[in-house]
């Protein structure tokens, strides 16, 4: 049992992870530990004899408690704790929204129970369940540890019952909180825009309170929701290192307050886009976050998120080999013409590529981003003979066939906008605002989501798709739900997502046999709660190699190499300069490969290179989908970006060193494989050449190029 509850102590153990909370006079559950495995003797100890003036204390237990200065496992608003509070519940009726949740009891169970109606993590596990009332609202507040032995990893939610006759609103709500000792830390958060997405940050965590969140009702480019808090000396490969995470996809908060008494860090919906009304008998789940913690580094932090990530997030994909792809997007964009997709189809099929989709435009009036979105009917114009026939020729040419959708959207030039305006978020007298010419449907309406999933089936009903590319390409303004009560008009964001999510099962459901990729404009969406749902994520807009590199080594921080969709594309002449082609390719084996560009006017030596590219991403494809995964060189700081991948007993190895930048001084770099195993030769399986394991530890050498774009892997085998 990984759970071991006491009358004053509570413990939680994973393989390499111990967390501890105590039992102050068997009443009042608190923060006491998280971290390495220690002993008993080594557990830190309560301050409770210090007291502290301007600390506010119970009556009845004198002036060593207080909510100021202890540490929490959840923390309420209004009620003596002056650092950031996890839950702040209002109650409607008498206008205060103080609360004091006082422990009642707890209890573990093997498995986990469901949030409805939200993804959350699976697998192996045990939960402790921890249960706190609050008289004066009558409210019950149930807080779950779930406890993923094996990947180092608990998850934590909560859910808020109202069992009194009060109506009562939720107006903060964050579901994981975690207070450190006070200590010099790193924060690692991944910050970007549309095309450069989850750049890995690293800053000093100084006094106050920093928050790293998105408004625009996803996820976003902007600010993904993983984060790290490290010691200020920690590497890739020592150092105490904090990883968190959201299974979520909306608009979050996660909070990190350096105060009097260390640090409290917090991930959740926050209190900005987010509110909740609880009525009688009612009950709120929060999203589900989760957290890991290694003593060996940045790296082994990231590893563990990695592993987590794919036995518990991500559908049941790992040891499939995944299609590779030829996207018409960046080839044709909206120019879609039957006769050019099967054209694209055959010579793709050539080459070893598996999977042609047909992206953008193939639907209504869709021939240019500002007509057609939300009439999910092929245009009879483009396939006269019906999508069916045509998904048929796709086949015969001996390839598979995929398909891109976007159906949370909504063209105002579309026959769904004039048929129901009024199905679109909006505020009051306020015309929304457009975004890329389109607008958001209000998928907090459960009429929407039922005509989306009608509308859909009757599409795609009978025809063999293979693979679906699910977009999203714009944030939410005006993010009030017409179809909501006034009361509830700040549940917008929230229940929109569950909207979404509902659509995401029915379509799971309903195409089981179809890959799901994600997509939102390119990596807006790159998070646990669509990886919950999509075997991988289109990473970026952005296919140029070059600053790709940046993307995806951000994205490595949290999110395993699998959910890394990578093209090769064309967007800087890569397919008319063979070496050029090369380091696209070298780029693009960071994650699932495929190919982007016209395949019609490409030499035909191009696509003689794309099938040895293919036979050779296929040769190591396992070590990319399932691997060991760590980094090397980060491209912003070292003007490279490295890395290597390790199968679990280290007997194969893939290495890649990626310029992206010129280097006139051509350093020279030290790759040092330290997962290799000193006692084994390993072969280069191009060369041939022998290295012994004990070289590999001590380093690969490579000199950087004047050029910008040059790369070189290296795969080796335990002979
Ligand atoms: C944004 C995506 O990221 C692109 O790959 C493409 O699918 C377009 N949308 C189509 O509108």
């Amino acid at each position: 049992m990984s759970i071991s509850i006491l009358t004053d102590r509570i413990s939680i153990e994973t393989k390499n992870t111990l967390y501890v909370m105590q039992m102050l006079d068997g009443v009042l559950p608190i923060h006491l530990y998280y971290g390495k495995k220690i002993s008993e003797d080594q557990l830190p100890a309560i301050a409770i004899d210090k007291p502290r003036s301007f600390s506010p204390y119970f009556k009845i237990n004198g002036k060593k408690y207080s909510f100021d200065n202890l540490k929490q496992e959840i923390s309420f608003y209004g009620y003596g704790d002056f650092r950031a509070t996890a839950l702040r519940v209002l109650d409607i009726t008498s206008g205060s929204d103080v609360t004091n949740y006082k422990f009642n009891r707890a209890n573990s169970f093997s498995g986990r129970k469901e949030i409805l109606g939200l993804p959350y993590s699976e697998g192996k596990c045990e939960t402790l369940e921890l249960v706190y009332e609050d008289e004066v609202t009558q409210s019950e507040l149930y807080l779950y540890y779930t406890v993923f032995f094996d990947t180092d990893v608990i998850a934590r939610y909560f859910v808020l019952k109202n069992n009194g006759n009060k109506e009562l609103k939720i107006l903060k709500a964050m579901s994981l909180s975690l207070d450190l000792p006070d200590g010099e830390y790193d924060l690692i958060s991944l910050r970007g825009k549309y095309n450069y997405e989850r750049t890995a940050h690293r800053d000093p965590i100084y006094g106050g309170n920093h928050r790293i969140m998105s408004r625009r009702g996803s996820s976003s480019h902007h600010f993904n929701p993983f984060f790290m808090v490290v010691d200020r000396n920690a590497d890739e490969e020592t150092g105490d290192a904090y990883a968190f995470n959201f299974v979520y996809s909306g608009s979050f908060l996660d909070e990190i307050e350096l105060g009097q008494d260390g640090l409290r860090i917090m991930t959740g919906l926050g209190d900005e886009c987010f509110s909740y009304l609880l009525k009688q008998g009612e009950s709120f789940s929060s999203p589900e976050a989760v957290m890991t913690y290694s003593e060996k580094g940045i790296g082994q932090a990231s590893r563990n998120m990695h592993n987590f990530v794919r036995s518990s997030i991500l559908p049941d994909s790992r040891d499939k080999k995944r299609p590779i792809v030829l996207n018409s997007w960046e080839a044709v964009y909206f120019d879609i013409d039957q006769q050019v997709m099967l054209d694209f189809a055959e010579e793709a099929a050539k080459t070893g590529i598996d999977t042609f989709v047909m992206d953008d435009g193939w639907f209504g009036a869709r021939r240019n981003d500002k007509a057609g979105l939300g009439d999910w009917t092929p245009t009879p114009e483009l396939f006269p003979e019906g999508l069916a026939k045509f998904v048929e020729k796709v086949h015969s040419k001996g390839i598979n066939f995929g398909i891109w959708i976007e159906p949370e959207m909504v063209n105002p030039d579309s026959d769904l906008y004039r048929a129901h305006p009024e199905w679109v978020l909006r505020d009051g007298g306020r015309e929304p605002l457009l975004s890329r010419n389109q607008l958001v449907l209000d998928m907090a309406n459960p009429e929407v989501v039922e005509y989306l999933k009608k509308s859909l089936d009757k599409c795609f009903d009978g025809i063999d798709i293979n693979y679906f590319k699910w977009d999203m390409n714009r944030n939410m303004s005006n993010a009030i739900s017409p179809y909501l009560p006034v009361e509830r008009k700040g549940e917008t964001q929230y229940r929109y997502m569950l909207g979404v999510y509902d659509l995401f099962r029915w379509f799971k459901k309903r195409f089981p046999d179809a890959m799901l990729e994600n997509c939102s404009g390119g990596g807006g969406r790159y998070d646990l709660g669509m990886m919950k749902y999509s075997t991988q994520i289109w990473t970026s807009d952005n296919t140029e190699a070059k600053y790709r590199v940046h993307i995806q080594h951000g994205s490595s921080y949290g999110y395993p190499m699998s959910t890394m969709s990578c093209h090769v594309s064309n967007c800087h002449g890569q397919c008319e300069d063979e070496r050029m082609l090369d380091y696209c390719f070298r780029v693009a084996i960071n994650g699932p490969l495929g190919y982007e560009f016209n395949i019609l006017k490409v030499e035909p030596k191009v696509k003689d290179i794309i099938s040895k590219q293919i036979e050779e991403y296929r040769s190591y494809e396992k070590l990319i989908l399932n691997g060991d995964f760590y980094r090397l060189k980060n491209p912003t700081v070292d003007g490279c970006y490295a890395y290597y991948i390790t199968n679990s007993d280290q007997t194969e190895i893939l290495i890649a060193y990626l310029q992206n930048n010129s280097d006139p001084s051509e350093t020279e770099h030290i790759l040092k494989i330290f997962s290799a195993k000193a006692e084994l030769n390993y072969r280069n399986t191009v060369t041939n050449e022998i290295l012994s394991g004990a070289a590999l530890r001590a380093g690969i050498k490579v000199k950087a190029d004047t050029a910008e774009r040059y790369g070189i892997t290296w795969h080796f085998v335990a002979e």
